[in-house]
């Protein structure tokens, strides 16, 4: 590997072409695709173009900043990681390498219920700010004693996703036939082989230590029996979820509460009512139901319904700092990152999550300058251009405020 911080990766494609030489086929579009179709996961990515800037000049940028206050406590950058429950097979104990890599950028890291790293070991090996992120089984009780470990062991937010009342179509993970735990098959045990950097730095690394991958935040009573099934069909979903199960997850859990998959305003106002600090509009990258907006689309609603009440984060698409400078003027609070820090670590671990995250943090400081915006909160719609006239744009009151405010007080705005 190279010495240079670059890892000779310029963006995040970059990170995601060396992800493809590293991992498994199987493994890597578990990782990469959508569901059926893949038109939410294409569109996730188109409806970035159809929001332009409309940058301002001659304003002295050059104490910009992009620090955020979320759920009370500043940030030093807009994101934070997104769970992602792979994160352990893209790199051995990819989850510590993730956490370590978020604590030392300032933002939060998301372990996600499905990890291979138990989250007392990220709580101690890695630090920093930690949410943890809970799916519910149909046996409540099982997902309600992860809440109290979650909370023993220090974690800041619950993030509890609302997006997966049953498994996504994703016909490749079918096709591929990687399952948790493993099982092997001619077709799988090929693509390991011809991945011997995967083989030896990952899985082998696994089975001389640990033993073979598990998901080890699942109670001792089912872990041990989890029958192998393909990848993100696991047994956690559960249909019968209901906001008055939320309001129990709100009076177990004493710390900051977020709701993750939410497009609709109505529910992003329930989730408030339920007494939710945040919700992440979300379509799970395209992962889940096929066909459904872009969380960019449902953005500017939710914000409208519910942003001055509680934080809204946004996720789904997110691979250049332009994108997510586009989210917080729409009024987004900050962004979820899911696979652009995945690739990160599977092409280089520690190193190339932080790359990662190096990469949104130059691209979003080269964008508040080009766009005249000096933090992160003035950021609003006037300094956007909506190609597609049907692209709903926010009543946002922060940004009409701030143009009035700059109408009457231009000197005191360049300061
Ligand atoms: C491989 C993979 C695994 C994921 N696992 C989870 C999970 O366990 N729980 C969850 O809430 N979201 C999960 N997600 C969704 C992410 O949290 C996030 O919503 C999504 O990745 C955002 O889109 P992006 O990947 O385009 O940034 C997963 C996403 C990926 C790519």
């Amino acid at each position: 590997m190279r010495d240079d911080k670059t890892l000779g990766a310029y963006n995040i494609s970059d990170l995601r072409e060396m992800a493809l030489k590293r991992v498994p086929k199987g493994l890597f579009e578990f990782v990469d695709r959508g569901t059926e179709d893949e038109v939410a996961l294409r569109n996730n990515r188109a409806v970035f173009e159809r929001i332009r800037f409309k940058p301002r000049t001659l304003v002295d940028v050059s104490r910009r900043t992009q620090e955020i206050t979320l759920f009370g406590q500043k940030q030093k950058m807009p994101i934070c990681i997104a769970p992602t429950g792979t994160a352990g097979l893209m790199w051995h104990e990819g989850e510590i390498a993730l956490a370590r890599a978020a604590k030392d950028a300032g933002i939060p890291f998301t372990l996600a219920t499905g990890s291979m790293t138990a989250m007392e070991r990220v709580a101690e090996e890695a630090g920093g700010r930690l949410w943890f992120q809970l799916y519910m089984w149909p046996d409540k009780s099982m997902s309600h004693k992860l809440v109290e470990r979650a909370r023993a062991a220090g974690y800041e937010a619950l993030v509890v996703t609302v997006d997966g009342a049953v498994s996504g179509n994703r016909e490749y993970n079918l096709r591929n036939g990687f399952t948790i735990p493993f099982t092997f098959t001619r077709k799988n045990v090929t693509d390991v082989l011809m991945h011997p950097r995967w083989l030896f730095g990952v899985l082998a690394k696994y089975v001389m230590t640990t033993g073979m991958p598990r998901y080890e935040n699942y109670p001792s009573e089912i872990k041990y029996k989890v029958t192998a099934r393909p990848m993100g069909r696991s047994q956690m979903k559960n249909d019968s979820l209901n906001w008055e199960d939320l309001k129990v997850l709100r009076d177990m859990w004493p710390g900051t509460l977020i709701v993750k998959g939410i497009a609709h305003p109505q529910d992003a106002i329930l989730a408030a009512d339920c007494g939710a600090d945040g919700v992440v509009v979300s379509n799970h990258g395209g992962r889940n139901l096929d066909g459904s907006m872009a969380p960019l689309e449902a953005l500017p609603d939710v914000v409208d319904a519910v942003g001055k009440r509680i934080q809204v984060i946004v996720d789904s698409g997110f691979r250049r700092g332009s994108d997510v400078v586009k989210a917080l003027a729409l009024g987004a609070h900050a962004v979820l990152i899911g696979r652009a820090t995945l690739y990160g670590v599977a092409a280089g671990g520690y190193a190339g999550a932080t790359r990662a995250i190096t990469l949104f943090r130059e691209e979003i400081d080269r964008v508040m300058a080009l766009l005249g915006a000096r933090t992160v909160a003035e950021h609003g719609t006037e300094l956007l251009h909506f190609a597609d006239s049907a692209f709903r744009r926010p009543g946002s009151v922060r940004a009409d405020l701030r143009l009035v405010e700059t109408a009457r007080a231009p000197a005191e705005a360049q300061r």
